[in-house]
């Protein structure tokens, strides 16, 4: 006979069950129960087993930690007492009334094996006076940064932007994670030093952007909808095993083009998709549906649709069971549209901002951890500081990609002598926000490129 293969992730126990096939079903004999348990323990390297003997039936398929051998021998015990291929009711079932399960119907059971994990690592991620460094712009819009300095968009030159940025000395301590693209998670530094031990050793969180961009949205107002979830799950494995934790998939709203019913809908569904995923394989999941500022609307309405937006992502997070615990969001803050006439204070932004949050987000979530969206520098830290003037029940803090690299860029000017420089600029940067994230920071002595805004129309990641 074929035999049927089976895919033993990591951290996971399959349990087989031995049915003997000439044991009536109903005969007053107790069936022997043989259990065949095959775990693996291991933390990376998935293994293949083969089962030629069509009695053995899939009994469970669970994800699990093992931290000693003692835990698989537990839950082994556990379940085979109930069970109910072992405990009376099965094995009485009149003849004919099969309910074995065909072995090749694996059901997998949410064990929330990496619960615990998943709500340290928020925790980390979301500790005082800290947020994250955003470097995950695509290829293509990391080619855009190094265009803006003279740089062609190669390769090494973007290893060497990213190496001035993640070997910053003192950088952890303002920063406690970084969202890398693809290339960045497998690159090493030019001495050889893989990226992400660049960031463990300052105890920062290496992260990975897992969405596939954006695409128009056929039956929308010439909206857009982020691809990203077949093959997420085996991505986000793979992605932990490089040694990321956290995960961020970025979709966006347009408030000039509605927004529909149906692009919110789609924001929303496949964030908590993704979310569920990404927890499911490790990863604690960044939650960021943009709302753009384009636009020349007021901060009312943005409020409306922000509003709108988050009660839908929360609706769908919980459709998904994604444990609250275990997430970050990334949200805009609510500004006016980037055309509308007035510009807002700091003040009436994290009014406006805090309102919204607190209207839409349980207190169970850890961070949110703000983009920048294309304010200047030293607005987007200014706003990240009127919002941290009185205790929040979550974790206020930065997330910023263009508010924390753009001052970086113009220092370095893609010339070695200049890279310790560039460094200095990201650590004061980031040591401003810090003391924002504290509500504590004063923009006295702030350079006039730092207050540059850095909007662009439709921008892409
Ligand atoms: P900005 O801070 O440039 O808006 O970046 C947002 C982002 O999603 C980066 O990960």
């Amino acid at each position: 006979m074929t035999p049927t293969t089976f895919r033993v992730v990591p951290h996971t126990t399959i349990v087989f069950i031995y049915k003997s096939p000439t044991l009536p079903a109903d005969s007053p004999r107790k069936q022997l129960a043989i259990l065949l348990v095959i775990t693996n323990p291991l933390p990376h390297s998935p293994f293949q087993i083969s089962l030629s003997s069509t009695n053995f039936f899939l009994h469970t398929h669970r994800k699990s930690r093992f931290e000693s051998p003692m835990a698989s021998a537990s839950f082994v015990k556990l379940n085979a007492s109930s069970s109910p291929w072992i405990g009376q009711r099965s094995f009485n079932q009149r003849p004919g009334s099969s309910s074995r399960l065909p072995a090749t119907r694996v059901s997998v059971v949410r064990a929330g094996s990496y619960s615990e994990e998943l709500v340290k690592t928020a925790k980390t991620i979301a500790s005082p006076g800290r947020g994250i460094l955003a470097i995950d712009e695509s290829n293509a819009t990391c080619g855009k940064r190094l265009a803006s300095i003279g740089l062609d968009n190669t390769e090494a030159n973007r290893q060497a932007y990213r190496q001035l940025l993640l070997t910053t000395p003192g950088l952890g301590q303002y920063i406690s994670g970084s969202i890398l693209f693809e290339e960045t998670l497998y690159q090493s530094t030019t001495d050889g030093k893989k990226m992400v031990d660049c960031l463990r050793e300052q105890n920062i969180v290496p992260g990975i952007k897992v969405d596939k961009g954006l695409v128009p949205l056929p039956g929308s107002n010439n909206e857009s909808w982020c691809q990203g979830l077949d093959g997420l799950a085996s991505r986000s494995a793979e992605y932990y095993s490089q040694g990321a934790r956290f995960a961020k998939w970025r979709t966006v709203v347009s408030v000039p083009c509605g927004p529909s019913a149906l692009a919110v809908k789609e924001a929303a569904w496949g964030l908590a998709r993704y979310a569920a995923i990404s927890q499911d394989n490790g990863l604690v999941p960044i939650v960021e549906p943009e709302i753009l500022l384009d636009g020349d609307h007021p901060i009312e309405r943005t409020l409306e649709v922000a509003e709108r937006v988050w009660s839908e992502v929360f609706y769908y997070l919980a459709e998904n069971n994604v444990m609250f615990e275990g997430i970050l969001l990334k949200p805009s803050m609510v500004t006016p549209g980037a055309d509308h006439k007035e510009k807002a204070s700091p003040e009436t932004v994290a009014k406006y901002t805090l309102t919204m949050l607190k209207r839409r987000v349980p207190p169970a979530v850890p961070g949110i951890m703000f983009l920048s969206g294309g304010q200047s520098e030293m607005e987007a830290t200014l706003n990240l500081h009127a919002m941290n003037q009185s205790p929040n029940p979550w974790h206020v803090s930065f997330s910023y990609a263009r508010a924390l690299q753009n001052s970086v860029l113009k220092t370095w000017q893609g010339q070695p002598e200049n890279v310790e420089a560039g460094q200095k600029a990201l650590l004061s940067r980031a040591k401003a926000n810090s003391l924002a994230q504290l509500g504590k920071y004063s923009a006295d002595g702030e350079s006039e490129d730092a207050k540059k805004g850095m909007f662009v129309k439709g921008y892409t990641y």
